[in-house]
C-alpha cells in the first residue's frame, strides 16, 4: 500500500519520485553518498542552500525558516521523502518540517546519529562535536538520553571546522591544531569514550580529531545510520523504487544549489572521491 500520493494529476506513482535531500551547503553530500550506497535504485534530488550557509551560527527561528524554504523547493518538485542532511536543521527544525510537509515523511540525521553514538559508547560518556547552534539546542543530548537514559553527554560547538573542511584543510598541522583547541579540553573535562560528529562537515576531519582524541575513543557519524533509517522507512511505507535491472547504473542524483554552482563543484571535491565529482548543478532561487 502506498502511504500517500503527491502527484495525482499526472498519476505518477509516489514510489517513482526521488527522495529529496537538503543541507545548508555541500557537506550533506556525505549523507547523499551513504544513501546512494544503501539505496542504489533510488532517484535522489539534493539541494544545497549555499546562498545562506552557514546555518550553524544562526538562531533557531532563522534556521527553521530557511529549512522550510529549502524543503519547499524539493517538495514542490515532487519528492516521496525528505532527508534533512544538515545537523543544524535536523536539530532545530525537524518538528516544524514534519508539521509543514505532512504526510511527506521527514528523516533527520540527529536521531540516527544519537543512536549510533549510544550503541558505540561503552561508558555512556559521549562528546558531541557540532555547530554552535546544534550544540546550544541540546537535541543530541535529548536523543541520546532517549535511548540511553544514564548517558552523560556534552556537546561542543566547533564552528571553525566548517571553514576548514570547505577550504580543504582537513588534514595536517592546521586541522590538528584546531582539533586540539576544541577536542582537548573536552577530553580533559569529560573523558568521553565516544565522539559523535554531529555536523555534515566533520567526517572529513575525522583523522585530525582521532589524533587528538587518541586510539581508545570511538568516532561515529550519522551518514550510514541515516541511510539505514531511510531504507527501513521507504520499505515500511511501500515507497521503494523498483530494483535496478542487472548491470544497470544507479540514477545520477539531481543537484540544486542556491548560489555559485562553480563553488559548489569545487568544494564538493573535498567531500567526495574524484570518481563521484558532481556536475550540472542547477541554480535555484528559494525566495
Ligand atoms: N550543514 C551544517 C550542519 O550539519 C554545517 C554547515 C552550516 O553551519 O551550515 O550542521
Amino acid at each position: 500500500m502506498l502511504a500517500f500520493r503527491l502527484d495525482p494529476t499526472q498519476e505518477r506513482l509516489v514510489r517513482d519520485l526521488p527522495i529529496g535531500v537538503f543541507d545548508s551547503g555541500v557537506g550533506g553530500l556525505t549523507v547523499l553518498r551513504a544513501l546512494r550506497e544503501a539505496l542504489p535504485a533510488e532517484p535522489l534530488t539534493y539541494l544545497g542552500d549555499t546562498a545562506r550557509l552557514p546555518y550553524g551560527t544562526k538562531g533557531p527561528e532563522t534556521v527553521r525558516r530557511y529549512a522550510i524554504q529549502a524543503a519547499h523547493c524539493l517538495v514542490d518538485r515532487g519528492v516521496k521523502m525528505l532527508v534533512v542532511a544538515c545537523n543544524t536543521a535536523s536539530s532545530l527544525a525537524l518538528d516544524a518540517l514534519e508539521r509543514e510537509f505532512a504526510p511527506v515523511p521527514v528523516v533527520g540525521v540527529v536521531r540516527p546519529g544519537a543512536r549510533a553514538a549510544a550503541a558505540a559508547s561503552a561508558s555512556g560518556r559521549i562528546g558531541v562535536l557540532a555547530t554552535e547552534s546544534t550544540a546550544r539546542g541540546g537535541a543530541y543530548e535529548r536523543e541520546i538520553r532517549a535511548v540511553r537514559a544514564n548517558a552523560n553527554v556534552v556537546s561542543k560547538g566547533c564552528s571553525v571546522f566548517v571553514a576548514l573542511a570547505e577550504e580543504g584543510w582537513s588534514h595536517g598541522p592546521i586541522a590538528e591544531a584546531v582539533a586540539r583547541e576544541y577536542v582537548e579540553p573536552l577530553m580533559k573535562a569529560h573523558a568521553p569514550d565516544c565522539l559523535l560528529l554531529g555536523c555534515t562537515h566533520f567526517p572529513v576531519l575525522a583523522d585530525a580529531i582521532a589524533i587528538v582524541a587518541g586510539p581508545d575513543v570511538r568516532i561515529v557519524d550519522s551518514a550510514a545510520t541515516t541511510a539505514d533509517v531511510v531504507r527501513e522507512e521507504i520499505t515500511r511505507r511501500g515507497l521503494a523504487a523498483a530494483p535496478l535491472a542487472p548491470g544497470a547504473m544507479s540514477p545520477a542524483p539531481r543537484l540544486l544549489a542556491t548560489d555559485s554552482p562553480d563553488r559548489f563543484e569545487r568544494v564538493a571535491s573535498r567531500f567526495l572521491p574524484p570518481s563521484e565529482a558532481p556536475h550540472d548543478i542547477e541554480l535555484v532561487d528559494l525566495a
